[in-house]
């Protein structure tokens, strides 16, 4: 499974870069408007970091505003990919830009049918949120094995991208069903490192080895 970060946070994206286990990056307006900064200079500064698919989002929300922000990002990088709501005219905007070879993530996907139409219309990647509908008291990952499910029925190309990951099991049942890529905030990518047994067992060795040097 590809791992990704969900953030638009560029210390965040060099850390876990340097690791050389970052596969992409995903952003959206909330995680950008958090930084401060210009958008395409930032995203700009993403892929010089990453050698993967940083996903940057649309806000316009009709169709000829859809395609003209799309074009202009992806024109940024070749690593960009557009990102466009799971709304009619975004179903729209994938089969446009498909058809001039921009890749696009569809995001904001609640439900199988959801997934089913983008994967018709052509999308690179479906972003099914999985903590969003846990908040709401229905299980995230039901709908990941749904979709795995219903693109493997008819061999669709588009990738299942795990979003909006709060903890650790999340990547796990990702991984554990196949799907194609985690995104997650830093802190979970950290969590993912670590283990108590790993710390308590490097804290013994190390108190031994200095041991053997007295
Ligand atoms: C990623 O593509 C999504 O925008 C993101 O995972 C949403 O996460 P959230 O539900 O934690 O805001």
């Amino acid at each position: 499974m590809k791992i990704f970060l969900d953030t638009a946070n560029i210390n965040e994206i060099r850390e876990a870069s340097s690791m050389g286990i970052l596969d992409g990056v995903t952003t959206n307006p909330s995680l950008v408007a958090k930084e401060g900064r210009d958008f395409k200079g930032l995203l700009k500064e993403i892929c010089s970091v990453v050698n993967g698919d940083i996903s940057a989002e649309v806000v316009a929300t009709d169709l000829d505003g859809m395609l003209r922000e799309g074009r202009d990002l992806a024109k940024l990088d070749d690593k960009i990919v557009v990102k466009v709501p799971l709304i009619k005219e975004g179903l729209k905007a994938v089969k446009c830009l498909k058809a001039e070879g921009i890749r696009t993530n569809v995001t904001l996907c609640f439900s199988p049918n959801q997934a089913l139409l983008a994967a018709k219309a052509g999308a690179y990647i479906i972003s099914p949120f999985v903590g969003r509908l846990d908040d709401i008291s229905t299980d995230g990952m039901d709908l990941i094995e749904q979709i795995i499910t219903i693109y493997r029925n008819y061999d669709y190309d588009t990738q299942v991208l795990v979003a909006s990951i709060r903890h650790p099991i999340h990547v796990v049942e990702s991984a554990m069903m196949g799907a194609d890529i985690g995104t997650m905030p830093f802190s979970v990518f950290t969590q993912l490192i670590k283990h108590p047994l790993t710390d308590i067992g490097l804290e013994r060795f190390l108190a031994d080895w200095k041991k053997v040097q007295q």
